[in-house]
């Protein structure tokens, strides 16, 4: 069976280099450090990009990319042309694109941490090729200063190494989110039901307790308080967790895996790592019977 290139690559370098466990490994140390540490959770969602509204790594790897684009051009122009004084340029491109990939490599630290397998040998990977393109270009930029920011073909090559890694680790990082659908929302395309429809009897659904019913093909939360119900997606726009095993503690639930927490009355988040909030359902009750529509969000 033909394999996606992204994933031929991927089963090469894990299998070649031993990604696989030291992934593992790295993965549960960061998730001891920043997951499971209450005090560094803030820290952790910060970086997530949960204060956002929007993971905030996608948001800083585009300065690096930007940056070093810029930077090649300007070295491509000194070549080429023989334009004069752009050294200096280059070199401030070259600074800020080291600059954005730190910021880069700490925010992709703490989405690697909510990962899990396969996927992660895979994230490593990008992150080792990454960190290598950050390390070609500060050495570019050390050189280039030292030089009076003359720029030598040295100084060109280890840009241009630094520019192919860069572009490798864009092309894993992409296959991640793009074909593996990592850190992407988990509720993005839940539709129905439209209209009122039936989903379980009020009798059955235990007081005070975490349900979960599918109801047209949806996993819905349902928590009932005496006579009122209230309904939520039942999986963690995160990474899936399933929320009917969350914690529930006044009108939020907590997801079991990462700890986002969400309100049961709206589905906002309330804390990340999430993003994303919960599809919202209307509930009423007919006959003994909970019916449930999806609710459209008004902003
Ligand atoms: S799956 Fe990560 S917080 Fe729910």
């Amino acid at each position: 069976m033909q394999r996606d290139l992204d994933e031929r690559i991927d089963t090469a370098v894990a299998n070649l280099a031993g990604i696989r466990s030291t992934a593992k490994g790295v993965r549960k140390w960061l998730t001891g450090a920043f997951l499971e540490m209450p005090t560094l959770r803030p820290l952790k969602n910060f970086l997530n990009g949960t204060w956002l509204e929007h993971p905030l790594h996608p948001v800083l790897t585009d300065v690096p990319i930007g940056a070093w684009t810029t930077a090649m051009v300007l070295d491509i122009a000194t070549a080429v042309f023989g334009a004069r004084n752009l050294g200096k340029a280059s070199g401030i491109a070259i600074g800020i694109g080291v600059l954005g990939a730190s910021g880069s490599i700490a925010t992709g630290m703490m989405d690697f941490t909510d990962t899990d397998e396969p996927e992660d040998s895979m994230i490593f990977t990008h992150a080792l090729v990454n960190a290598a393109a950050t390390l070609l270009f500060t050495t570019s930029y050390v050189l280039r200063q030292r030089n009076n920011w003359r720029t030598e073909p040295s100084h060109v090559a280890l840009s241009l190494l630094g520019y192919a890694a860069v572009t490798f680790g864009g092309f894993l990082g992409g296959s991640l989110v793009y074909r593996r659908g990592v850190m992407v929302n988990r509720n993005a395309y839940r539709a129905t039901p439209k209209d009122f429809t039936p989903a379980i009897a009020l009798a059955e659904l235990p007081e005070d307790k975490p349900t979960l019913v599918e109801v047209q093909g949806e996993p819905i939360l349902f928590v009932r308080r005496g006579e009122r119900v209230y309904a939520v997606g039942a999986v963690c726009s995160h990474y899936g967790g399933p929320l009917e095993k969350g914690k529930l503690n006044g009108t939020t639930v907590e997801c079991p895996w990462h700890y986002s927490v969400f309100s049961i009355r709206d589905g906002r988040y309330l804390r990340g790592p999430t993003t994303s909030p919960l599809p919202l359902y209307e509930t009423r009750v007919h006959d003994g019977q909970v019916h449930v529509k999806l609710q459209q969000r008004q902003n």
